[in-house]
């Protein structure tokens, strides 16, 4: 049966389809093939029902989606005190690969650009590099509630190519804000942001992040609720870089994009939304996505802050 919302689905995915500008992601060799058209859009209430149009089950990788939910996890593992110590929750207004650190307090500005988020996976428990990342795989996992898994040629791609990951991975370390080994924080990185996810996938971890930490499908717990409002809250001020402010103005839900083409967003207590898009702005946002979560927000009146 088509419901009011499929409707609303498709007519979001009419509107926003034609749009062809923004160019794929090119500086990891391995993204550079994708198909650049593919275009998804799949919204998971929270309690666990899916809509969905498009190209909703083709895997792409995470990317950066991936950086709230180790955050996540490095919270639930080290304490909010003791992350805050060496992850600051405030927008930079720079772009996500900036080689930088708050010149006051030489910390991280926040957990959403790439030094903060190395340092969330530095700070993930575990007796060994694997067994690290099998933890964040599993997190993940939770949230989506199925087993995701590991895209070797995009993290081997990157792992070839990410040396300013890695400049950024060293200046952490001689600030001591990294305490270990600053190439296995960024390897760590590497992988988390391998991780294949679909659309849908997408739609259920965020409707997870909804639902307050809680997997409306498999009932799993992916994070505490308290934990939840921190994460989300950093989502709001930071998940879009640069192009946060705009955001919070015209979609107005805590969301994070990738360089993979998706965006997620979470209307607490409500629903979750992902876009697949691979074309990206400046910003490293996905155009459709981003257009796509505008009409969204406006027709069902999502805008909540
Ligand atoms: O750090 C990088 O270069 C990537 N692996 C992830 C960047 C990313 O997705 C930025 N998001 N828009």
């Amino acid at each position: 049966m088509t419901t009011v919302v499929d409707q609303i689905l498709q007519h979001v995915f009419d509107a926003c389809q034609g749009d062809k500008s923004g160019s794929v992601a090119d500086y990891i060799p391995e993204l550079a093939d994708v198909t650049p058209d593919g275009f998804g859009i799949a919204l998971a209430t929270s309690d666990g029902y899916v809509y969905q149009v498009g190209d909703t089950a083709v895997p792409f990788t995470i990317q950066s989606i991936s950086k709230p939910f180790t955050y996540g996890l490095a919270l639930a593992d080290r304490g909010e005190t003791a992350v805050a110590q060496k992850i600051d929750i405030e927008p930079s207004g720079e772009p996500f690969n900036e080689i930088s650190l708050d010149p006051i307090t030489e910390r991280p500005r926040n957990p959403m650009i790439n030094a903060g988020a190395i340092t969330s996976a530095s700070l993930v428990a575990g007796p060994s590099p694997e067994a690290r990342f099998e933890r964040i795989r599993r997190a993940y996992s939770r949230y989506a509630g199925r087993e995701l898994t590991f895209n070797t040629a995009v993290y081997e791609s990157e792992a070839r190519t990410g040396n300013r990951n890695r400049a950024i991975g060293y200046m952490l370390r001689s600030f001591d804000i990294i305490e270990s080994d600053p190439e296995a924080a960024v390897d760590l990185y590497f992988r988390q942001c391998s991780i294949d996810v679909t659309a849908v996938d997408l739609a259920m971890m965020a409707a997870t992040m909804a639902n307050n930490g809680l997997n409306p499908r498999t009932r799993e717990r992916a994070l505490a609720p308290a934990l939840v409002e921190r994460v989300l809250s950093v989502m709001t001020t930071c998940g879009m870089y640069d192009g946060a402010g705009d955001w919070v103005a015209r979609v107005g839900m805590p969301a994070k994009s990738g360089v993979g083409g998706g965006v997620l967003a979470v209307l607490p207590g409500q629903m979750g939304i992902a876009v697949y898009s691979p074309r990206l702005d400046h910003h490293g946002n996905s155009v459709r996505g981003v257009a796509a979560c505008r009409e969204l927000s406006k027709k069902l009146e999502l805008h909540f802050l």
